[in-house]
């Protein structure tokens, strides 16, 4: 149910003679308007939305330079999936997904096969998806059950896993995390894999946090099981975030097709891609990882067309604008606005470090994302809520959430810095943050410790 009133008034202010005074909010009206008001309606409901730049929850690019805006008004007509109609920009496509293949040190960028999709959550179920069927095909040709597949992860995992699983009907074996196994790392993971797993999810990132999983830690103890079981497990690496920071600001971090085990990868063009919303990207590390009978070909827009995607027409402009990042930034221009991300990331991290109403949960030197939680004070009355609150008062959302199942009792909060996220914005950040929390200390005064309080406890 929509808690709104029905009618948007357009006196006094947008009326014109002859025009209605009221037009239907929440359902198609009996009467035309001018494009001029109708335009001027949706602008002003839409200016009550949060302004991008103060927006440090979301991971998704709100700001590309003019000839970015340029190229998009110019293209934002082309359907993606019109690739008879098209030719060029599914090339560019092709471009795109070759140019992440050898950024990702396939083997062979020759011979990998990747897709661009409207997000990294569509890409994931592809992944998914691949490893799904693989396994299912060499199930059947040894006469084996496909009944129970799993797919093993951590509780840490993005939703769009969750989805996967249960669209597709793939038990989710999650590995819980814990303060001392912040992220998936490998150990127990015998526990959780057998003759049904049909992958390992590694994530580049972790949403939650932005911690880095150790994909050469899971890679070697999935080594270990196939040595002792004869098991071999592939792993998908979701890079919705991580797969455009590392390469350029970890290099030597060892975690994409560098190891043998990982048979694809997904990233969002749409965060560290620096492209609008929604584009995202997965590669497989060779053809034979993506089994054929998944593609479809499609006849009826001319040509031949293989597709796998989950959607059938999409959005071809945001293709157009990743080549666009990609020739624009090369390699120096992405590793300087991602070190320059995580630049500001570390600042934050330390200033509120240095505070001691917070701890730290990570530092922000994997992606540009970081995460704390309150001190203990049971004298504290207030909580991670009430300061989001009261950032949001200054325009600024920084929200504050339970972490995953098992850890459920602990809030954090937590700052994704993007490009467009100054030192000096951060620096007036700061202040408003340093303001806030004096408030709430000042506003809630310091009580008599009650004997009853349990220590320990976190807001
Ligand atoms: C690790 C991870 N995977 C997948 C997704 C889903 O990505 P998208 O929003 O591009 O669909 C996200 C989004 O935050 C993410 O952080």
């Amino acid at each position: 149910m929509l808690n709104v009133r029905d009618f948007t008034e357009i006196n006094p202010i947008h009326a014109r003679p002859g025009e209605p005074v009221a037009a239907p909010r929440t359902k198609l009206g009996d009467v035309e308007l001018l494009p001029e008001t109708a335009y001027q309606m949706v602008h002003d409901e839409s200016i009550l939305d949060g302004n991008a730049r103060l927006n440090l929850a979301t991971f998704v690019s709100t700001w590309m330079d003019d000839q970015a805006n340029r190229l998009y008004r110019e293209s934002f007509d082309k359907n993606a999936i019109d690739k008879d109609e098209y030719p060029q920009t599914a090339a560019i496509e092709q471009y795109c997904w070759h140019m992440l293949a050898e950024l990702w040190h396939a083997p062979d960028p020759a011979n990998t096969i990747g897709t661009s999709t409207t997000g990294s959550s569509e890409a994931c179920m592809l992944g998914g998806l691949a490893l799904k069927r693989r396994w299912s095909q060499r199930r059947r040709a040894q006469g084996k059950s496909v009944d129970k597949p799993n797919l093993v992860m951590s509780t840490g995992v993005q939703v769009c896993w969750e989805k996967f699983c249960n669209y597709w009907d793939v038990e989710a074996r999650q590995v819980p995390i814990s303060s001392d196994h912040k992220t998936l790392d490998g150990s127990d993971l015998e526990k959780y894999v057998d003759e049904n797993t049909i992958g390992v999810v590694a994530i580049m990132g972790v949403t939650y946090t932005g911690m880095y999983e150790p994909v050469t830690e899971i890679a070697q103890a999935l080594d270990r099981i196939q040595l002792a079981t004869g098991l071999d497990v592939p792993i998908h690496v979701d890079g919705a975030s991580g797969g455009m920071i590392a390469p350029f600001c970890q290099p030597d971090l060892i975690w994409d097709f560098r190891l043998p085990r990982v048979a694809s990868i997904n990233t969002s063009g749409h965060k560290y891609g620096l492209v609008y919303p929604g584009l995202g990207w997965v590669v497989w590390r060779d053809q034979s990882l993506l089994p054929e009978d998944l593609i479809f070909r499609v006849s009826y827009l001319g040509g031949d067309m293989p597709t796998f995607a989950l959607n059938f027409s999409r959005p071809g402009a945001q293709v157009l604008l990743q080549y666009y990042t990609f020739l624009r930034l090369g390699r120096p221009g992405f590793t300087r606005v991602q070190q320059g991300s995580l630049d500001v990331a570390r600042f934050l991290a330390m200033s509120i470090a240095q505070m001691e109403q917070f701890e730290l949960w990570n530092d922000g030197s994997d992606i540009p994302v970081f995460a704390w939680m309150l001190s203990d004070d049971p004298a504290r009355k207030w909580s991670l809520y009430d300061l989001s609150d009261r950032l949001r008062m200054q325009g600024w959302q920084v929200p504050a959430y339970p972490m995953p199942s098992d850890l459920q009792d602990l809030t954090v909060q937590r700052i994704v810095v993007r490009n467009g996220m100054s030192l000096d914005l951060a620096d007036r950040f700061m202040a408003e943050f340093r303001a806030a929390v004096a408030y709430l200390d000042k506003l809630a005064g310091p009580l008599p410790k009650p004997a009853s309080q349990p220590v320990g406890f976190r807001h």
